[in-house]
């Protein structure tokens, strides 16, 4: 499998933005979207975690929905929580796991992050793993030892056969709602080492494996980050907010 065989995957991340009304009407703006990329780019999206039963019933099938965080427990003392099992109640497909804010704003880390994406994947649902550096950790020239870290934490919860159910959302911390976007050539570096990562544990099967890109994503600097050979989609942010542009994005990120 060449790079440019992975399609284009991309997903927009809501954080705490839409509520009920504004979810609804922007996936049915996503699912009239959709024909026009002609299957040639993979759309999903991630609401507030309150919207999500609207969300999936707006989507009708045709555009899977995805949650921003879930607890690894199937059940217990754990206020606040939602399980794998109460994602797929709901009919949500993809799982956010580890994303940056959800490591330094409510403690998730490695171990963490490796037993959600294994609750992930025990429960049939799909994660996408978020990994990425901070400012001070890029600046230290330590970017590569962290990516790795928190890499290899997650591929030891996933078995090789299950390659094709996991994605990797790479988002450079310092990119995150900065307007600093990585360049492309920062990006496919970063990106680069995760594939020899994901080789080294799943061997060929590393080539199924979509990594995504994220951090001040726009429809205007997408085509150039895909143009890279292992960059095969974005999380994005601020830019998936409206429909227009998420589809502008999936559109751009064509290759
Ligand atoms: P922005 O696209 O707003 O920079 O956010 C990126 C992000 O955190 C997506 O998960």
């Amino acid at each position: 499998m060449s790079a440019h065989s992975r399609i284009p995957f991309v997903c927009g991340n809501w954080k705490l933005h839409h509520g009920r009304e504004a979810t609804g009407a922007q996936v049915r703006e996503l699912v009239a979207g959709l024909p026009a990329l002609r299957d040639r780019a993979r759309i999903a999206v991630a609401p507030v975690v309150t919207c999500l039963a609207v969300a999936v019933e707006a989507a009708a099938g045709k555009l899977p929905i995805a949650a921003q965080n879930v607890h690894f427990a199937e059940k217990g003392a754990f206020t606040g929580e939602w399980s794998v099992g109460h994602l797929k109640e709901l009919g949500v497909s993809y799982v956010i796991v580890g994303h940056s804010e959800r490591r330094a704003l409510f403690a998730d880390n490695d171990e963490t992050v490796a037993k959600k994406v294994r609750a992930v994947l025990d429960g049939g649902l799909l994660p996408i793993a978020c990994i990425g550096e901070t400012e001070s950790q890029r600046e230290n020239g330590k970017t590569k030892h962290v990516v790795t870290e928190e890499i290899e934490a997650i591929l030891a919860a996933v078995r090789p056969d299950e390659a094709d159910r996991l994605t990797l959302a790479y988002e450079p911390v310092w990119a995150i709602g900065t307007g600093k976007n990585a360049s492309a050539q920062q990006a496919q570096e970063v990106h680069a080492l995760i594939r020899s990562l994901l080789k080294k544990h799943f061997g060929t099967k590393a080539e199924v494996v979509c990594i995504q890109y994220g951090g001040s994503v726009k429809p205007d600097n997408v085509a150039i980050l895909m143009a890279e050979p292992d960059v095969d989609g974005a999380l994005v942010g601020g830019a998936s907010l409206e429909a227009k542009s998420l589809l502008a994005i999936a559109q751009n990120a064509i290759r």
